[in-house]
């Protein structure tokens, strides 16, 4: 095959970019993101300060402008993300307790019912856990609501939109030995023994000399997969963006049949949250990065 998307679609697999609706009138941009990728992540289009400005008032602009540049192209969409610490808007920094918590339900509901039957898989909840030794959840306005928030937020996803796929997304939890790993493969193992229903995990997958990759990544994705949850690389970027390690990322996810498909986090390194670590698949000027040849060969 010759595009990253028809190559993993040989496997029954999506290879997908994080779009910038900002960027959809760069026919540069667009002309890769077309050709290349068949699943697409509005980088920051659907969360919550993007779809829920005012309490209450929801404007799917911006997120409508990616949803519809995507399957306008035949491609399928990931959802991201509906509750989260970041990029809250200021109405919901400023809440605590019970009304917190009722809005994060009813943002969930607001904006599931609008895209209902529309996404493939929602990132329901993200980053919930902390990063070093502690194991713990992450502090936050939404935790301080009570430890039951990430499971309420699922339980509030499945009767919204019954037909998406409702995914638990981290970052610092491939590395299958880190405390934060086991955090959350404590948490999805409860959630399928009480029945909170939880159908795959996300793997931001932001490799830099902090957070390096490691082999037993493919342990981690097998170890969840066996709890009975589809597994997913969402947000790849790699710092320095190594042939080397952006095959084995590849390899890992063919190698877990629950592997659902890759995500980088956009479309060539000028498009990067961190440019400065040139981590992408495609150079400024569109050409393609030895990183590029790499996957597309492991495909
Ligand atoms: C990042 C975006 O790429 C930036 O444009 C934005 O300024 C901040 O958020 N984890 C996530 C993503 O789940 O939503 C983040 O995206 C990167 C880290």
């Amino acid at each position: 095959e010759s595009t990253l998307g028809a190559a993993a679609a040989q496997s029954g697999r999506y290879f997908g970019v994080a779009i910038a609706s900002g960027k959809l009138g760069d026919s540069a941009y667009t002309s890769i993101a077309n050709r290349e990728f068949n699943s697409v992540t509005a980088e920051n289009e659907m969360k919550i300060d993007a779809t829920e400005p005012q309490r209450g008032r929801f404007d799917f602009s911006a997120a409508d402008r990616v949803y519809n540049w995507a399957v306008q192209n035949g491609k399928e969409v990931r959802g991201h993300t509906l509750a989260w610490h970041s990029q809250q808007p200021g109405w919901m920094q400023s809440l605590s307790g019970s009304a917190l918590r009722q809005a994060m339900i009813d943002h969930i509901k607001g904006v599931m019912a609008h895209y209902k039957g529309k996404i493939a898989q929602w990132d329901v909840v993200n980053e919930a856990f902390a990063d070093g030794s502690s194991g713990a959840r992450r502090d936050s306005n939404l935790q301080r609501t009570g430890n039951d928030w990430i499971e309420v937020a699922f339980r509030t996803a499945r009767a919204a939109d019954p037909s998406a796929k409702l995914c638990y997304n981290d970052y610092n939890v491939e590395n299958w030995t880190w405390a934060k790993t086991q955090a959350m493969y404590n948490m999805v193992r409860d959630f399928k023994q009480r029945g909170v229903p939880i159908d795959c995990v996300g793997f931001q997958a932001h490799f830099n000399s902090g957070s390096p990759y490691n082999s037993n990544f493919r342990t981690t994705l097998q170890n969840f997969a066996a709890l009975g949850v589809d597994v997913a690389v969402t947000e790849l970027d790699i710092q320095g963006a190594s042939p080397t390690t952006y095959a084995n990322v590849v390899n890992d996810c063919l190698a877990v049949s629950r592997c659902l498909g890759v995500t980088v986090w956009g479309v060539r390194d000028m498009d990067s949250w961190r440019s400065g670590d040139t981590p992408l698949l495609f150079n400024n000027d569109g050409s393609k990065k030895p990183a590029y040849t790499s996957v597309l060969n492991a495909l």
